[in-house]
């Protein structure tokens, strides 16, 4: 039973009824806003940045993104963590978030934002937008060829919040949607759902191919010119995840031979993207400074505050990370 389970089955005791919380973020006042309307009474301390010298907090829970090197040094007493966004790969490969420190995700909109940027990209490719209005700017009229959505086949890496909400709205287009994600059951909106480990069976089909997986261990890298090259030709990749699962080298040599037609980028191994990066320059890339799925506070505080709830009576927090397992 986990600890939290366990604890349900008790009387809470009174200390534990209002936990003070830390919201450490550059965005904390907003935050601050957002939850004192949900959870009025509960005392809220807020960071933006790190203190000019080191300085204890006693807060037991701490909402919070992207936190300075010496955070948890400075919270002896923290027993949940709730990141602001949906991957916490940065966080786990951190060696100072101490093991009995609990940690959630949020899940925000990503799904929605990620799927409407993922179909915008994709009917942007497939309509050659740019390229009508190079040619409108020269005053040139050239029909070009007008495939659809509808005919193509797309594979999702990852099929959980994110990659099943592109999943919904690319099949409502009429788009072929595969999917690969762990158990390997089917799910809605996939016509082919494929086990982790088959997962390069799946891209010979994929005439675009989008990434909506955690980083892990196992996904970091796993991209890489093997798996570009068994894509048909003149197929798109789209990566709404994590830099770091795609490898750069391979990306840039299918990109430059025209193997891959496009690669619709939003996150990158080194963000900001470094200004010698070839990739802002490589006509078939699409570089978007990580704003597919951005987090916003209310979603994000509705989450917070059912979770702190939770917290507080001891119930299973929702979202809760696997250490474990990485996401
Ligand atoms: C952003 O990249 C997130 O993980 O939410």
């Amino acid at each position: 039973m986990h600890p939290s389970e366990e604890g349900a089955l008790q009387a809470r005791p009174a200390a534990e009824e209002i936990e003070p919380i830390l919201v450490w973020h550059p965005r904390a006042e907003e935050y601050r806003r957002a939850l004192l309307a949900r959870l009025p009474g509960v005392p809220i301390e807020l960071r933006t940045g790190a203190p000019q010298s080191p300085s204890r907090s006693e807060a037991g829970v701490l909402l919070s993104w992207a936190l300075p090197p010496d955070a948890f040094q400075q919270l002896p007493r923290l027993r949940w963590l709730q990141a602001t966004g949906a991957g916490v790969d940065e966080l786990l490969a951190r060696d100072d978030l101490p093991e009995s420190v609990r940690v959630t995700r949020s899940l925000g909109r990503f799904g929605a934002q990620a799927a409407e940027y993922t179909v915008g990209y994709l009917l942007h490719w497939l309509l050659r937008l740019e390229d009508y209005r190079r040619n409108q700017d020269r005053g040139v009229w050239r029909q070009l060829a007008r495939p659809l959505l509808a005919d193509r086949t797309v594979g999702i890496i990852g099929l959980g919040t994110v990659g099943s909400a592109i999943a919904e709205r690319l099949t409502a287009f009429g788009t072929n949607v595969m999917g690969v994600c762990h158990s390997a059951r089917p799910l809605p909106n996939v016509s082919r759902v494929y086990a982790m480990e088959d997962w390069r069976r799946m891209l010979p089909d994929c005439e675009a191919l989008v990434l909506a997986v955690p980083l892990t261990a196992a996904t970091r890298g796993m991209i890489d010119e093997a798996a570009l090259r068994t894509m048909p030709a003149g197929s798109a990749l789209v990566n709404v995840a994590r830099g770091a699962i795609v490898e750069a080298d391979a990306l840039l040599a299918t990109l430059r031979d025209g193997h891959l037609a496009s690669a619709v980028l939003d996150v990158f191994d080194q963000e900001p993207l470094p200004p010698d990066s070839p990739l802002w320059t490589e006509p078939r890339a699409w570089v978007t400074p990580h704003i597919a799925a951005p987090s916003e506070i209310e979603p994000i505080a509705d989450e917070f505050a059912a979770n702190y709830q939770r917290f507080i009576n001891g119930e299973p927090l929702q979202h809760e990370v696997d250490r474990s397992r990485g996401y």
